[in-house]
């Protein structure tokens, strides 16, 4: 019977882990996300000489807190960055600012003091762990495994901001209560772009989902086994963790998260999940630029003003 089928008929919490007992056998909870957010952010030079790319507004919002947004409304309640040199940003903007809310309170601004609150849930807990040398997104997840230990969790690229009803990271977790594998966030890309994901080859199950078969990290256009490209959402099993150990340096001295992707699937049952939402790369200028008229355009404050100032040039 699938998992989702059965009962619950008690819920055990140790250790802060949350795992339903259905029926005698167990079924995981993602209650965990995985933030990397420790890379240089070279095609943003020199904006993010000395700022964060991940604290880039779109409109009035750092990215980083669509990400936040995203893992709060899919469940998840503990937060962990990979953060690294510059990044001390990150951390101010999801802690409490005393001075700014007193100061907003004194000057009867409730607005503004309810927006700068709600940066981060009462109920969130935020927890940062430094990566000493930008290695590779595979080695910043790997720098997760302390704080994860034994738990499925969820991994969100805070430069791929994707504009989605539910939000995608909820949509993943919904399938991964289904069926309690790894979920890779994937989208058709356009074949002269292969060179900037992770490729995977799979077989449909479904119109959304698809059992992955194979995934290779950039590959030419001309070698590419697909165009289902995988994107800045995951969700992982904490098997992930050996395999990443084991994982070598590959081309510019970086462990790839892929490379660990590719031996995890070999010995589990893995899922590549067609999301419904628009993503926007915002690591690239293109992107970010698409993702600032999008969001400024569906902005309650600014929206009508901006699209007419749109249709004018
Ligand atoms: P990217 O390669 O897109 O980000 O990594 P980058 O290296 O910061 O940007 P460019 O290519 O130099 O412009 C995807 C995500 O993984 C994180 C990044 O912060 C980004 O959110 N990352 C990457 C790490 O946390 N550590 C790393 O060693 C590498």
């Amino acid at each position: 019977m699938p998992a989702n089928k059965m009962t619950i008929v008690g819920m055990a919490r140790s250790c802060r882990k949350q795992i339903f007992v259905v029926s005698g056998e167990y079924m995981k909870r993602i209650t965990k996300a995985v933030f990397p957010v420790a890379g240089m952010g070279s095609r943003f030079l020199p904006a993010t000489k000395v700022s964060p790319k991940e604290m880039m507004p779109i409109v009035d919002k750092p990215l980083i807190q669509y990400a936040v947004e995203e893992a709060v409304a899919a469940g998840i309640t503990d937060m962990v960055f990979i953060t690294g040199r510059n990044k001390r940003s990150i951390e101010d903007h999801f802690d409490k600012a005393y001075e700014l809310e007193a100061e907003l309170a004194m000057r009867g601004k409730d607005e503004l003091l309810r927006i700068v609150r709600e940066v981060t849930p009462s109920h969130i807990n935020c927890i940062y762990i430094r990566q000493v040398e930008p290695l590779g997104l595979g080695h910043a997840v790997l720098c997760a495994k302390p704080v994860v230990q034994d738990e499925p969790f969820a991994v969100l690229l805070a430069d791929d901001l994707i504009d989605g009803d539910p939000p995608i990271i909820k949509q993943m977790v919904g399938v991964f209560k289904q069926h309690q594998c790894s979920v890779l966030g994937v989208q058709n890309v356009p074949r002269e772009q292969t060179r900037q994901y992770g490729i995977v080859s799979s077989v449909p199950l479904s119109d959304v989902l698809e059992q992955v078969n194979g995934i290779v990290e950039k590959p030419r256009p001309e070698d590419a086994p697909t165009t289902l490209g995988v994107v800045g959402r995951y969700i992982l099993t904490p098997r992930i963790f050996d395999h990443l150990e084991k994982v070598q340096a590959g081309a510019g001295g970086e462990i790839q998260l892929t490379d660990g992707i590719a031996a995890l699937m070999r010995e589990e049952k893995m899922l590549a999940y067609r999301f419904s939402g628009t993503r926007y790369d915002c690591g690239s200028k293109l992107g970010y630029l698409k993702a600032t008229v999008a969001l400024g355009l569906k902005h309650p404050e600014v929206c009508g003003e901006f699209a007419a100032y749109l249709k004018s040039i």
